[in-house]
């Protein structure tokens, strides 16, 4: 029997959407405010997926105190009140659209789970934009 285990957590960050192969007036027409020169900023939050079986001696698919843990330690501590273009490695040549974030954070986490587990990430750039890696 498998069950999900279902965390939220949250940050704050700026970006730009921005190719830097591309002209600025390119840009502005692509990105159009996502792509104004001085950044801006937005509420970020995730949701983490976890699936697995439930573990007999515990009751327990996943310790959420240690998976709060994981979550801070590779995406609130990463990605916490930073400039996504300027201050991160994983986003100094890569667009940090939602699409790449969530792709990003997903692999920070799966890097970090055991196997035995199914994770999803979804990311809520704004209450109504969401990106969700995988797809089933
Ligand atoms: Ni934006």
């Amino acid at each position: 029997m498998r069950v999900a285990v279902i965390r939220h957590a949250h940050f704050n960050a700026a970006h730009r959407l921005f190719n830097p192969a591309w002209s600025d007036e390119k840009n502005r027409q692509v990105f159009g405010k996502c792509s104004n020169p001085n950044y801006h900023g937005h509420n970020y939050n995730l949701e983490v997926r976890v699936t697995g079986p439930i573990d007999r001696d515990t009751g327990y698919v996943i310790d959420i105190g240690m998976l709060a843990g994981l979550i801070r330690t590779e995406v609130e501590d990463r990605f916490d009140h930073k400039n996504l273009n300027l201050d991160t490695e994983e986003f100094k040549h890569l667009i940090p659209s939602g699409e790449n974030i969530v792709v990003v954070i997903y692999n920070l986490l799966r890097a970090k789970l055991d196997h035995k587990y199914d994770l999803k990430v979804r990311l809520y750039e704004t209450e109504r934009n969401i990106f969700e890696y995988p797809v089933d």
